[in-house]
């Protein structure tokens, strides 16, 4: 099987005069069907790892895609336009090369799909934290992705949006999902709630400046005594937040 993403000792540098060592000689493969969970303190380099996923950061090393992959990425802010939720949904398909006819017609399926129909013509920006993020995922959804990657989706919600936003990633990305959810199950997400970690990932990858210190079976991850001995720094990292 080709991977989605074959990526061999790659770097990431930030800031102007690239002195933010954000990313240190990454090596990770993901194959399609996999649900890949990033976890580490703030700073570990997740998003940078995400984006550098998308394409959005110039990366030293080696970053193979697959042909035919078609990522959307959902930012840990998502970034909404000031303008309706329809339009914010069509615009992204519009600026793709779709009619706006259809772009349009599409956007106000994605609405639907994330239960927001009702709210197509309110201003993207004044909607709830919650509902922004479902805004955010139906633009994505609306671009048939067949690799999702979600920055701390859920990050800042109470837990009744949590789970809402959270039964959606499920249905957009589970293994089998209806050609009209096609993810194709693949899904790379960062999160700092590791009970979500356990219900949405089949693997998790640890990070720590910049640098892959684990890289487990979700359940390989959560055996304490497993986990130690490939990682103590990942172990530690799992009690301190389960404390
Ligand atoms: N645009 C930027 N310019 C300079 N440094 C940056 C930039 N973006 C991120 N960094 C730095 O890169 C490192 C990795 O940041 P990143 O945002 O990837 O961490 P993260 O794991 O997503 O953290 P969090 O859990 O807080 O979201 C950090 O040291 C951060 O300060
Ligand atoms: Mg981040």
């Amino acid at each position: 099987m080709t991977p989605l993403y074959d990526l061999r000792r790659v770097h990431v540098r930030l800031g102007p005069a690239g002195q933010v060592h954000a990313l240190r000689g990454i090596d990770l493969c993901v194959q399609p069907g996999e649900r890949v969970a990033l976890v580490g303190s703030n700073g570990s380099g997740k998003s940078t790892l995400l984006r550098a996923l998308m394409g959005l950061v110039p990366v030293g090393g080696e970053l193979h895609r697959a042909p035919g992959l078609r990522a959307a990425l959902v930012f840990q802010r998502p970034y909404l336009m000031r303008l309706s939720a329809l339009h914010n949904v069509a615009l992204a398909l519009w600026l793709q090369g779709q009619r706006w006819a259809r772009a349009r017609a599409r956007a106000a399926q994605a609405l639907e799909r994330v239960g927001l129909a009702a709210y197509a013509g309110r201003n993207g920006r004044a909607l709830s934290g919650g509902q922004q993020q479902r805004l955010a995922l139906a633009r994505a959804w609306a671009q048939r992705p067949n690799v999702w990657l979600l920055d701390e989706p859920t990050a800042s919600l109470d837990p009744q949006a949590r789970q809402e936003v959270e039964a959606l990633i499920h249905t957009f990305t589970a293994p089998g999902a209806s050609p009209a959810d096609a993810g194709g199950g693949s899904l790379i997400f960062s999160s700092h709630h590791l009970g979500q970690v356990r219900r949405l990932a089949s693997r998790v990858v640890y990070l720590e400046g910049g640098r892959i210190l684990a890289d487990l079976p979700v359940e390989a991850f959560f055996c304490p005594e497993e986990l130690a001995r490939h990682s103590p720094r990942a172990h530690a990292f799992v009690q301190e937040e389960s404390a």
